[in-house]
Formats: C-alpha cells, sequence, structure tokens
C-alpha cells in the first residue's frame, strides 16, 4: 500500500506522507523554462508530453509521495467550450458562457477536447517514478468553477455584482457541471489516478446560509461517486467558515486545511485524516523558521491520519532548496 493510502484508507498516523499543491509550478527553473517556450497556457496543458515531463519534474528533485497531475481546474470549462486565456500578471480570463451550446455538449465531444489530459495521466501513472507512490487527479468543486465561470476572473475578495441574480442560469450551469465533472473524475480514475482532490478554492466566499445549495449538496455528489469508484477523495473547502459542519455532511475521505485554520483546534474537531495547513509564505522565511513551523504541525498530528502538505499552493517565489528542506524534514521526523 502506498504512504497515502495508508494514511487515508488505514488511518495510519505511523507515517507521514508529503506531496505540495503546486509542486510542479514556477519555481522550479526547469517549469519556468519549458514555460517560457509555451506562452499559451492552455496549449501547454494540452501537450501530452510536456505535461507529463512537468508533472513528473518534482519528482526528480524531491521525496516526495505523490505526483499532481499538471492540468488545470479551468480546463473544465475550456472542455465546455467556454473561451478560458491566462494572461500574464492577470490570471485566468474566461469568455461569456453560452448556456444553450453548454446544455448541447455531448460526452464524446468534451472528452474528445481535453483528451490529451487523460494520455498525461496513463503516462504518470505508468512512470517508474511513481512506482509506490500515488498519482493524483483533481476537479474544482461545482462552486469554485461556478465562480470563474460567471465572474469570468478571479474573484479576489468579491464575486461581481449581481452574482447571483440569474438563479435559473445558475442551476442549469450547476448541472451541467456536476454531470461534466463526473465524467472528467471517472476519466482520470480509468487512465490511472489513485486519489481525487476536489478544489473549493472560493468556498470561503459563500455566507453560512448559500453553503448547503452551493457547496455541501453538489460536493456530496461528487464525493459520493468518487467512493462508488473504489477511489478515496480528499476535498479542499479553502476558508470555509466551519470545517467541521463541511465534513460532517460532504464526509471526504481526508480534508485539507488552509493556512487559516487553527490545528489544535481542527485535531478535536475533526475524525477523519487531515492534510496541509503550513502557510506557503513560511518557505519565504529562513530554514530555521520553516523546521520549528513544519514540525509544529507534525507534532499537533502525531496521534492523527496526516499527510502533510501547505495551506495553499506554493508560491512562485519560493526557493527550491526551502522546498527541499521542508520535505526533508518532513522525512527524517
Ligand atoms: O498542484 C499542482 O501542481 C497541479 C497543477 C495545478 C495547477 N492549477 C497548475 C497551474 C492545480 C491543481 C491547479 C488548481 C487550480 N487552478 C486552482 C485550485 C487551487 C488554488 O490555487 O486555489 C485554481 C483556483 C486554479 C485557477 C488558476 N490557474 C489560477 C487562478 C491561475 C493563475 C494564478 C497563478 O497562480 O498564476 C492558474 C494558473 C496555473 N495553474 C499555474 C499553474 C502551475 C501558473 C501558470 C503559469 O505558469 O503562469
Amino acid at each position: 500500500m502506498t504512504p497515502l493510502h495508508k494514511v487515508i484508507i488505514n488511518k495510519d498516523t505511523k507515517t507521514n506522507p508529503i506531496w505540495i499543491m503546486r509542486q510542479a509550478g514556477r519555481y522550479l527553473p526547469e517549469f519556468r523554462e519549458i514555460r517560457k517556450e509555451n506562452p499559451d497556457f492552455i496549449n501547454l496543458c494540452l501537450n501530452e508530453s510536456l505535461a507529463t515531463e512537468i508533472t513528473l519534474q518534482p519528482l526528480k528533485r524531491f521525496n516526495l509521495d505523490a505526483a499532481i497531475i499538471f492540468s488545470d481546474i479551468l480546463m473544465l470549462p475550456y472542455g465546455l467550450n467556454q473561451k478560458v486565456e491566462f494572461e500574464k500578471g492577470f490570471g485566468p480570463k474566461l469568455g461569456k458562457v453560452n448556456i444553450n451550446e453548454m446544455s448541447k455538449l455531448d460526452e464524446v465531444d468534451f472528452v474528445q477536447k481535453i483528451y490529451p489530459i487523460y494520455k498525461a495521466i496513463k503516462k504518470v501513472s505508468m512512470s517508474n517514478k511513481v512506482k509506490n507512490k500515488n498519482t493524483i487527479g483533481f476537479v474544482g468543486a461545482p462552486w469554485t468553477l461556478l465562480v470563474y465561470i460567471i465572474n469570468q476572473q478571479s474573484p479576489k475578495k468579491n464575486l461581481k455584482e449581481n452574482f447571483f441574480k440569474d438563479s435559473f442560469l445558475i442551476n442549469r450551469i450547476l448541472l451541467i457541471l456536476e454531470k461534466f465533472l463526473k465524467i472528467h473524475i471517472k476519466n482520470q480514475i480509468d487512465n490511472g489516478v489513485n486519489v481525487i482532490q476536489i478544489f473549493d478554492s472560493w468556498a470561503g466566499l459563500l455566507d453560512e446560509k448559500d453553503l448547503p445549495n452551493y457547496v455541501y449538496s453538489p460536493t456530496l455528489s461528487l464525493v459520493n461517486y468518487v467512493k462508488s469508484l473504489n477511489t478515496p477523495v480528499i476535498c479542499f473547502p479553502r476558508e470555509i467558515k466551519n470545517y467541521k459542519e463541511f465534513c460532517d455532511i460532504v464526509k471526504p475521505d481526508a480534508v485539507s486545511i488552509d493556512y487559516n485554520v487553527n490545528p489544535k483546534k481542527i485535531l478535536n474537531d475533526i475524525k477523519i485524516p487531515i492534510q496541509g495547513g503550513l502557510d506557503p509564505k513560511i518557505l519565504l522565511s529562513d530554514k530555521e523558521t520553516l523546521k520549528r513551523e513544519t514540525i509544529k504541525y507534525l507534532d499537533i498530528f502525531k496521534d492523527h491520519p496526516y499527510i502533510f502538505n501547505l495551506g495553499h499552493g506554493v508560491l512562485p517565489e519560493t526557493d527550491p532548496n526551502m522546498f527541499e528542506y521542508m520535505v526533508n524534514t518532513v522525512k527524517s521526523y
């Protein structure tokens, strides 16, 4: 059994696997090298051999326990024929939704449009770099994808005015998302991923009263679907106000916490395996601080099934030596 599966399935507390969100990305010079030659981010995600290479880059350098497929949650709206672009220094820019076209889309056309992702997954999962390790697939949660689809860009702290105005449109989009997210999850699993993480990066934007409709109910449906495929599922409802309520209702196999969560409090509140938490900015400090903070998380969770990770993605300005130092601190704990 892989270290991640030991923690998630067997609730093992003796092993501390580590993988890091955005472990394949701009803090690595070898990624920036490829990126320089490939200014179109979507095309890069659809380049089967480069996506495979980028996914494996961090595993060549560091003693990590999992590969996470180099792709993006916005490949889903792209597959649904919404225009998606990444602008340097700005982030994602999406076109207007065409709900009638989206409603007519069939599974075959969707899968064909993003097919190279599945081929890359197959290559990664067959590589000897992931022997006895996991290949993690992922999707954006329906709510977070809805945010990008309607907002057409990152919301930062606020959604655009009148975001919720057209509830008929919103509910249609949520249903379409649920259908195609399941298709995307199934294809990832069929091609070799053996853990799924659901990223709900904007869960924290919602008032508590809106969580059942936009977060709990659509995410529960996906979680149950992943479980039905005998694959462990990790949820990351970033900055959600009540992690305990989320876990009680949605029941993921593990939950990833953001860096504003008090680790001691969550330890008391939640029984399922926990992942993550360390503030990515700690990697920009010094080795002494990094070691102290890394060990703080390991100590707090030493009798709880725990997967080491950060409380959000690794920052582009991170020094790979600091990243390595963190990995080695976890591995020699
Ligand atoms: O974690 C990994 O290493 C796997 C790959 C991965 C990427 N994006 C690659 C990426 C994963 C899992 C994601 C998820 C993702 N994408 C999320 C959820 C997690 C989170 O960060 O909250 C979100 C919200 C997105 C949407 C997205 N993609 C944004 C807002 C941006 C621009 C901001 C930024 O960091 O540049 C991206 C671009 C992106 N996705 C990059 C990478 C490596 C940077 C692209 C570049 O090289 O310019």
